[in-house]
């Protein structure tokens, strides 16, 4: 656990902010009508997960009349969102939450949405959160969690910038995003129990979609 908290310190934190505004911006609004489009919930509870400077939540906020809650562990994650929700006029509508995916600071059955991107890789009990994530969720609800850059363009262009920046992205991401790792995701969904859920893999990302059936946590 210490040495995952490690990568999202004060450095991690101002450089994932960098990228996030940069080479990033444009996966957010994209991933965020992905979102929209597919389910059609625009308003409720959205929870984002290691949310990090919160472009997602941003965007997910500005196309719906969603109420966001950004969780993260990393007050540094938190110290950079805390200023572009301000600069996205969105402070009223994105609450930053300190917490732990394993061990989520909310009720059962609060979120009509939940989303994350990106963090999911780094979890270390895969299990537990997303035991968590089930229990959350709203009946009805839905989720929508994994990794991506939103359409095959994005991908492409922005997957060769960051190979010419750092050559190891390529195995870290091609990991990520593999058949193997896809199918160990699937048999933790199905070891926990989770009644009703879909994955999508393809040019929009590899995403976890949970559609809960009825209230409380798993058996
Ligand atoms: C690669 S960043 C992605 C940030 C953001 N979702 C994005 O796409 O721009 C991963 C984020 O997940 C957060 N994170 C990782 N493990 C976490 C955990 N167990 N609980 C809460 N947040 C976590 C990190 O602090 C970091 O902000």
């Amino acid at each position: 656990m210490a040495e995952n908290r490690k990568k999202f310190d004060k450095k991690g934190a101002g450089n994932m902010d960098e990228i996030a505004k940069t080479l990033f911006a444009p996966i957010y609004p994209m991933i965020a009508q992905n979102i929209i489009d597919r389910f059609g919930i625009t308003e409720g509870i959205c929870i984002d997960l290691g949310s990090g400077p919160a472009s997602l939540a941003i965007a997910v906020a500005a196309q719906s009349d969603l109420e966001v809650i950004a969780l993260d562990f990393s007050d540094h994650m938190h110290e950079a969102a805390s200023r572009n929700i301000a600069d996205a006029g969105l402070s009223g509508r994105i609450r930053l939450l300190r917490g732990d995916v394993h061990d989520i600071p909310l009720a059962d059955d609060t979120a009509d949405l939940i989303i994350s991107r990106g963090s999911m890789f780094f979890w270390d009990d895969v299990h537990r959160a997303f035991r968590e994530i089930y229990r959350v969720l709203k009946p009805d609800g839905r989720t929508y969690i994994g990794g991506g850059f939103g359409n095959r363009e994005l991908r492409d262009s922005i997957s060769a910038e960051m190979i010419r920046r750092n050559p190891d992205w390529k195995e870290f991401n091609r990991k990520n995003i593999s058949p193997e790792n896809v199918a160990r995701f699937r048999t933790v969904l199905e070891e926990i129990g989770v009644p009703s859920f879909d994955i999508i893999h393809g040019d929009e990302g590899f995403w976890i979609v949970i559609a809960k059936t009825t209230g409380g946590a798993l058996p």
